[in-house]
């Protein structure tokens, strides 16, 4: 036989044999923790099957897809809960779907992630935002306030939904008790993003679920749990939501051949939680603790914990997932990253300027913090750099929806040539991940000053080329 030439096996196969400390997603961590994890694993290709006759069918359940399905929703509470095989991002998508038609208003969280802009575009629907809280310190934005809820939804009265994230990427969850009292009051919908918090419902000491407040919330259980990349679920409670448009929602979001390989390590996801979850999650938090109290102890950085809680729009955090912030010390969080990788085979879930975040699951170990801690306290303190969040304080100017932007043609142009022109595609700059300007709205002159100042002290922003170029619409056309 020929020799097989498979890039990708190869690189796979290579970070498999490094035996890295792996603090990214998935939350199985590339291990098999539970005895039905190595069944699975058993029967990769055994159970790769197709909807054949006793397997049901996820478009249209009535066997064990159902069964499956209406367990993992008894467990959420939920009226009704559906396995996604193409992750929340499909859940989001079919969310905002059930809700809008094009035109109608949303009010979203200016900090949501990138999916809630592929739901504009293909709902049409007219995003409203509300702008979270920001801590200069840590150089990031936090969450949205119930009073910014109340405010935007007295200016924009015929918003349908509330669109929010529970918790942003680095755990801070907003106060879900009293903005969903003040969305039901005015007798709208109040959809959440807890693809970060599956975990949530387990522990008493893990902020509080959307479930006990929300219409519909999806849930990533891949990012903190054991399901394979990509599956996720979404859940569905009370008469808010018109069910059978969501469900059209999500078979237009869904392959004709969902995995049974996915659904079936939801399945198996979900039984372990609703077995163990409590002592699981418990065992993560643990671990997350003796990493945040030993890099305090023994680190130039500061692990971020409950001290920030109640404070600049956090009204709780995730102490399962560690943000580290290592500007004070003198770092930026790509250099810190970069380290621990290339040095230390330690693997983060993610940096940006100033932080660098870790995800802890109960599949870490305490090895695997061990060797967090003493890598990270071989970094000896340097000068600070400055968090200042540099953002102007006003809302862009939208001339035209998302949707519309999206389809109008655009051209490429420098940064520095392109004041007063639309931009075609979201500019999110990396800090605080939160979009500079939505497409279809408008490049002044501030902007253009800061995605400067931003990139030249060694940010990056999405939307932005390596050569310093973005899409802007080309407006002859509209
Ligand atoms: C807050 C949030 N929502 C949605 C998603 C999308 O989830 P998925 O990757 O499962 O599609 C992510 C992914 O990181 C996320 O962080």
């Amino acid at each position: 036989m020929k020799e097989l030439d498979m890039p990708l096996i190869e690189a796979l196969k290579k970070y498999g044999l490094k035996d890295s400390t792996r603090f990214h997603m998935p939350g199985h961590k590339g291990k098999k923790s539970v005895h039905i994890i190595e069944e699975l694993e058993a029967n990769l290709f055994n159970w790769d099957v197709t909807e054949i006759p006793g397997l049901d069918d996820l478009h249209e359940p009535s066997g064990p897809i159902k069964w499956a399905q209406e367990k993992l929703a008894r467990l959420y509470g939920a009226d009704s809960s559906f396995f996604l095989v193409n992750g929340a991002s499909s859940g989001v998508i079919a969310m905002i779907g059930a809700c809008a038609q094009p035109s109608d208003e949303i009010l979203i969280s200016r900090a949501s992630h990138k999916s809630v802009l592929s739901a504009l575009i293909l709902t049409g629907a007219k995003p409203v935002y509300v702008m979270p809280e920001k801590d200069e310190n840590l150089g990031v934005y936090t969450q949205v306030t119930p009073e910014a809820v109340a405010n935007a939804l007295s200016q924009s009265p015929k918003v349908k939904a509330v669109f929010l994230t529970n918790p942003t990427y680095e755990g801070f969850c907003p106060d879900l008790e009293s903005i969903s009292e003040i969305v039901h009051s005015q007798n709208k919908v109040l959809l959440v993003d807890e693809a970060q918090g599956p975990h949530f419902a387990f522990n008493p000491s893990l902020p509080r679920s959307a479930g006990g407040f929300a219409d519909s919330w999806v849930q990533s259980p891949h990012k903190m749990m054991t399901s394979l990349t990509q599956s996720a679920w979404l859940h569905v409670k009370g008469e808010r939501i018109d069910k059978r448009r969501l469900k059209s929602f999500l078979k237009f979001v869904t392959t004709t051949s969902p995995s049974y390989i996915l659904m079936a390590s939801l399945d198996m996801a979900r039984s372990i939680m609703e077995a163990e979850g409590r002592a699981l999650t418990a065992r993560a938090l643990e671990l997350a603790d003796m990493a945040r109290s030993n890099i305090n102890k023994f680190t130039a950085f500061y692990a971020v914990g409950r001290e920030v809680q109640g404070k600049k729009g956090i009204y709780d955090i995730d102490l399962s997932r560690l943000m580290v912030n290592v500007s004070a010390a003198g770092y930026t969080g790509y250099e810190v990253e970069k380290l621990l990788r290339e040095k230390f085979n330690i693997y983060a879930e993610y940096a940006d300027l100033y932080n660098v975040y870790f995800l802890i699951t109960f599949s870490n170990t305490e090895s695997d913090i061990d060797r967090l801690v003493k890598a990270l306290a071989t970094f000896k303190t340097k000068g600070k750099i400055s968090n200042s969040i540099i953002w102007p304080d006003k809302m862009p100017n939208a001339a035209i929806e998302p949707r519309c932007a999206f389809y109008t043609p655009g051209e490429y142009l420098p940064l520095e040539k392109s004041m007063g022109r639309i931009v075609k595609d979201a500019l999110v700059p990396y800090p605080p991940g939160i979009p500079l300007l939505m497409p279809g709205e408008v490049i002044e002159r501030e902007h253009i000053e800061i995605l400067d100042r931003l990139l030249k002290s060694g940010g990056r922003c999405h939307g932005v080329t390596d050569e310093g170029f973005l899409q802007v619409i080309i407006e002859t056309i509209i």
